[in-house]
């Protein structure tokens, strides 16, 4: 599906030879087809934001390009190779946007992307301005989806940001609401208009319950939450808060807690795993936020293990939920293709504990195989009771199948 629906609606030539058809069968699309034809399983890529913040240029983003096919990220299923803000200069005469000097060529820089077999992601604002105050998309939606597919971009962040000023004048919460919705559905209307795939990624830090609403504007993923660090603390937070989200996602339409902080240096290796299990259960969008050309072979082996993509990446789309907490200890249960379960136990304390489960909990009284997916080890059936010793700030990672 996603390919034939590529193959219709990008490139020079089609357009060319169906002229106005093309671009009218893309405005037929309503969000949910367009949801059916990207990011089927949650999106896997690089952002990067979490790093190197404003810190980033042309030259940079084609050496994480490199480093994401040398590392073995790419063959490992990661795509997405997104700038996010302050890639943007002011606009032209005709008012279409420009980039600054630290991007002299967009469409070279996707072209680059693309040889990689990677795709290119951009961001950008609903408001007059971004989060980090460069130009913004305000009453020139069309024309910059229209750049963006000229350019060749795959992927679209957009941030509430300055957007919120206009929504501080709307007479009522619900007008305010009203106006964010309609600036939503504006964008991926234009995207579909412009023609070419793209995610399209809500940020507007989780409010509203955006969940309930943003598949309805056309988001593939929305955030769910405000800015994540490269703390444990703020990273656990974020990611045992989302219990209770994962009616909302699925199959084109999913949660995102915000980007990967796993490399980035300020947690432990047993923290990272955490941060990349919990993400993998909760079917969340995998976007590494570390600089990729420096990577150590721990942080390589963190982002590239291929059991715990597959749990993210699992064809059903169910995301994950808490199915026990007591204290510092908490499972978590994501039901998987062919009724395989994966299950995380984790340890929230900073020492390690020994946590038992029962795994008929689960629906599963007659036993499952089970792996333990970090030490990569078949650990025989379970049935009735399992003793997990599960490291400080860490998790057992366990897949059970039949
Ligand atoms: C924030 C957003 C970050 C990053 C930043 C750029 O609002 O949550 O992920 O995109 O803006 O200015």
């Amino acid at each position: 599906m996603e390919c034939t629906v590529r193959a219709k609606l990008s490139g020079a030539r089609p357009r060319r030879v169906l002229g106005g058809l093309v671009v009218a069968v893309a405005a037929l699309l309503s969000p949910e087809v367009h949801a059916q034809t990207v990011a089927l399983t949650p999106p896997m890529g690089w952002n990067r934001w979490n790093h190197f913040a404003e810190k980033i240029d042309d030259a940079t983003v084609r050496k994480q390009a490199d480093a994401m096919v040398s590392s073995g990220m790419r063959d490992a299923g990661y795509v997405y190779i997104n700038i996010d803000d302050t890639w943007e200069a002011g606009r032209n005469a005709q008012g279409e946007i420009q980039s600054n000097q630290k991007f002299p060529d967009m469409k070279a820089l996707a072209d680059y992307v693309h040889s990689k077999g990677l795709k290119l992601g951009i961001y950008s604002s609903p408001g007059a301005k971004t989060c980090a105050g460069y130009e913004g998309s305000y009453n020139h939606e069309e024309q910059d989806a229209a750049t963006y597919a000229q350019w060749g971009i795959d992927y679209l962040k957009y941030d509430l940001c300055s957007f919120d000023e206009i929504m501080k004048k709307a007479a009522s919460p619900e007008a305010a609401h009203k106006l964010m919705l309609e600036a939503y559905t504006k964008m991926h209307n234009a995207i579909l208009k412009a023609g070419r795939p793209m995610v399209f990624s809500l940020c507007q830090y989780g409010a509203d319950h955006v969940w309930e609403w943003g598949a309805s504007v056309g988001g593939n993923l929305w955030r769910t939450t405000d800015d994540i660090s490269d703390r444990y603390d703020r990273m656990s937070v974020i990611g045992f808060q989302q219990a209770g989200l994962a009616k909302f996602a699925g199959p084109g339409h999913w949660n995102d807690p915000d980007m990967l902080e796993v490399g980035n240096g300020k947690m432990k290796p047993d923290e990272y795993r955490t941060h990349m299990a919990l993400w993998a259960l909760l079917a969340a969008p995998l976007l590494a936020g570390n600089d990729l050309t420096t990577m150590s072979p721990e942080t390589i082996a963190i982002l590239t293990n291929r059991e715990v993509i597959a749990i993210d990446q699992d064809k059903l789309g169910k995301q994950g939920d808490r199915a026990w907490e007591e204290g510092s200890q908490e499972i978590w249960v994501r039901e998987l293709e062919g009724g395989a379960k994966a299950v995380g136990i984790f340890n929230r304390f900073d020492w390690p504990q020994d946590i038992e489960i029962n795994v008929a909990q689960f629906g599963v009284p007659g036993g499952m195989k089970a792996r333990d997916v970090w030490a990569g080890k078949d650990l025989g059936i379970v049935s009735g009771k399992y003793r997990a010793h599960v490291p400080g700030h860490g998790v057992v990672l366990l897949k059970l199948t039949h």
